[in-house]
This record gives structure tokens, sequence and C-alpha cells, in this order.
């Protein structure tokens, strides 16, 4: 197996990370990685938008203010545990990464090729991460589709959050190499 298979492989979704994050260089690289992605059309339209230090705590107070707003309008209050789970989010890994899809809505380019081309850019975040020695995990949740987040984060409503990528260091340190099965997943045409 060559490295960058071992580094598919041992790729692993984990829930809990720790410090430390990549730090400002291996960002740039992961980064850089990521906008290497397959793109119909060269339009670049991948954008990320990186929470750390004090501003990843402070966005916490955006995602609870939109949870509250989409209750208020489905007419719902909102328990102790989901205000608290909703405010704490962000304290699950040391960097969270949202990956958008800014749509050209001008481009022939159909727009779930954008959104592909988005997806393609975060599976490069999470496999340079892994390479350089970082876990994480790719989330979205009801926030994704919020124009409230959305609007705070910069985004237009015609544009989609693809991913909120968790990085950081996995506390438990495991890095085994997996083997998928392929059964159901593969045939020849014949
Ligand atoms: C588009 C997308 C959205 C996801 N959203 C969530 C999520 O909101 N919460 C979550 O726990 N996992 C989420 N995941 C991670 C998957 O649950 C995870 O990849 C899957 O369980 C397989 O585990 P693995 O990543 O370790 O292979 C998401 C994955 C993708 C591709």
């Amino acid at each position: 197996m060559n490295d960058v298979i071992k580094t598919i492989m041992s790729r692993q979704s984990v829930g809990r990370l720790v410090d430390p994050a990549p730090s400002p260089t291996e960002l740039q690289m992961i980064l850089k990685a990521a906008a290497n992605a397959p793109d119909h059309g060269v339009l670049r339209p991948f954008h990320f938008i990186v929470f750390k230090d004090e501003e990843k705590m402070r966005f916490q107070k955006v995602l609870l203010e939109a949870l509250e707003r989409r209750a208020r309008a489905k007419g719902s209050t909102l328990t102790e545990g989901q205000i608290k789970k909703e405010s704490t989010k962000f304290e699950r890994a040391p960097m969270v990464i949202a990956v958008a899809t800014k749509i050209n809505l001008r481009s022939k380019i159909p727009e779930v090729e954008q959104i592909l081309s988005t997806a393609a850019a975060v599976e490069n975040l999470l496999l340079a991460a892994k390479s350089l020695g970082y876990d994480s995990m790719w989330r979205t949740g009801e926030a994704t589709y919020d124009d409230f987040v959305k609007t705070a984060i910069g985004l237009e409503a015609t544009d989609h959050i693809v991913a909120w990528v968790y990085l950081g260091t996995n506390p438990r340190s495991t890095s085994e190499s997996r083997d998928p099965s392929l059964i159901d997943l593969v045939t020849f045409w014949r």
C-alpha cells in the first residue's frame, strides 16, 4: 500500500477532537489540497470559512440564535438540552471549517455539479488533514440549511453549506487501516 492509499484507508470520523489543530502553515497546505478538487468549468465554487480560538466559541451564539429563530417559526419551545447542545457544538474540536458552494447562477455548469465539486474539495480536505496526522468529522445538521446562518458567514441564500468539518487530534490516536467490503457495490457490465 502506498502512502496515499494508507491515508485514505485510515480516515475515519472522530466525534471528539482535541488540540493540537493544524498550524497556520499546515492549514494553508490543507486548504490548497482542498482547492485542488476537480471542478467542472473551473468555476472555483468552493469557499472555506475557518473558525478557531475565540471566534469559534463566539459563533456558537449565532448557532443558538438560529435555532431559537427556527423554533419560533415553528411555534415550538426549546428544551434546556437542545439549548446546551447547540451552544456547545463547536467545543467538539479545536478547529471547524465550513465548506460552502458559492453558486454561480450565470454558469451553464449545473448547480448540482458545483455542489459535487465542493464535496470533492471536502474529501481532499479530510485526507490532506489525515496525511498530516489530524483527524476530522464531516457534519451537517439543520443549521447547514438555515439562511440566518448562511448570512452570518457571508453567504447568499442561494449558496450551500456542504460541510462543517471538525478538525483536530484524536485523543485515542488510532490509525487503523480499514478494509471496506465491496459486496453489492461493484458489477462488471457485460
Ligand atoms: C454529507 C455528509 C453529512 C454528514 N453529516 C453528519 C452529521 O450531521 N452528523 C454526524 O454524526 N455525521 C455526519 N456525517 C459523517 C457520517 O456519519 C460518517 O462519515 C459515516 O458514519 C461513516 O463513518 P466514517 O466517516 O468513519 O467512515 C456526514 C457525512 C457526510 C458525507
